[in-house]
């Protein structure tokens, strides 16, 4: 086409993202009704949103022809009561998680510049990075999917401007050790990027890896609302980041990011303490029955987060979702993680008569 020429060239070298697929998708290709659909690929919250999240939203849906506080100061503050961090250490994003990094990436990268990825993980690191105008280099991580500080900055020079470690690691669900964690900040003057959408769903809650923005000048600590909190459809995300950091992040973020309903939500549900406690424990259930349920038939990687990967080995995955997707049970298909190879499925935790339906379809299947 005549115009794509414009488009910068590391821009037309990125493969696309592959999202999760759709209830509505998945309805339509196979003749399905939605209402028997299960979505598992997501890793979304299955007990839906909190009510106090959706009462909010109502109560400001009247209010939307204003623009919101530009610097989102009452939900900052309403999520540095639930880190216990100063709302000055916190930083917002409108779209997500994804906006965060998108926002960090146009702040730290630059024609040249790296960023250190040990995968299978996360796809979008790599794609923010190329967006950017960066190079990926790529870490390979063990059988177990663990890393090691040694590996990592073994692959660090000077032009590296970042490392993400994702943790838990989607689509693996395994957590990476604090003292790991700490050599590779100790040891480097790149960004250590530490995503924990996750966390809230480790064995140990909330980690005490964002302690070490107090100890430390490069790191950024990833949250998100779309799991623990149930609020995907909001796409809020937030960073725990050292003060330096946070003032430079609010020149470049887009003004006005985070809209109001999100606002209103984030701090409702940051208040529902109920709900938070249920959705934990919902999944910490499920996972324990959707491993003993599988365990007999395949590989079931131990998993810290709300979502288990399996390996279907010598079926591939894409065989086995397919069979999934025409009865109507939608779960993550691993081939287009990097490094993952062909045999990964990445299923989340739903409710317990969701859990019991997959399981018993993969029996069938296997
Ligand atoms: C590891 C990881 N980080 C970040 C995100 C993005 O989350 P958000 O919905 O906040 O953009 C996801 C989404 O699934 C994820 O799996």
């Amino acid at each position: 086409m005549r115009f794509e020429r414009l488009v910068r060239s590391s821009v037309r070298e990125i493969k696309e993202y592959i999202p999760g697929k759709s209830i509505e998708e998945i309805a339509l290709k196979y003749g399905l009704d939605p209402e028997n659909i299960i979505k598992l690929g997501s890793n979304e919250n299955p007990l839906g949103p909190s009510p106090l999240a959706v009462e909010a939203i109502r109560n400001w849906a009247g209010k939307v022809h204003l623009y919101p506080p530009s610097n989102a100061l009452e939900l900052r503050s309403a999520i540095s009561e639930y880190t216990g961090y100063p709302a000055n250490n916190i930083v917002v994003s409108g779209n997500g998680m994804d906006g965060i990094l998108d926002t960090m990436m146009r702040l730290f990268m630059s024609q040249g510049a790296e960023t250190v990825i040990p995968v299978p993980t996360f796809s979008y690191y790599e794609i923010a990075t190329l967006a950017n105008g960066g190079k990926p280099v790529f870490v390979k991580r063990d059988r177990d999917f663990e890393i090691s500080h040694k590996d990592i900055l073994a692959k660090v020079n000077s032009n590296t401007k970042m490392i993400f470690l994702c943790s838990p690691n989607n689509p693996s669900g395994n957590v990476i050790r604090e003292e790991e964690v700490r050599k590779i900040l100790d040891r480097t003057d790149a960004i250590v990027f530490i995503d924990e959408a996750y966390v809230d769903f480790a064995e140990d809650g909330l980690s005490s890896l964002s302690g070490s923005v107090k100890e430390h000048e490069n790191i950024i600590v990833g949250r998100t609302f779309s799991k623990a909190f149930g609020l995907a459809g909001m796409r809020l995300g937030y960073a725990i980041v050292p003060d330096w950091l946070s003032r430079e992040y609010m020149k470049v973020m887009t003004p006005f990011s985070v809209d109001v309903l999100s606002i209103a939500s984030g701090i409702a549900a940051l208040g529902d303490a109920k709900y938070i406690r249920k959705s934990i424990e919902t999944v910490k259930k499920g996972r324990v029955q959707l491993t003993s349920g599988l365990e007999s038939m395949c590989k079931v990687y131990p998993s810290e987060a709300n979502f288990i990967m399996i390996d279907v080995a010598p079926r591939t995955a894409a065989d086995v979702c397919e069979k999934l997707l025409r009865i109507g049970i939608i779960v993550r298909d691993c081939t287009s993680f990097r490094g993952a190879g062909d045999s990964l499925i990445r299923i989340s935790v739903g409710t317990q008569e969701q859990n019991r339906r997959v399981i018993a379809a993969i029996e069938m299947i296997l």
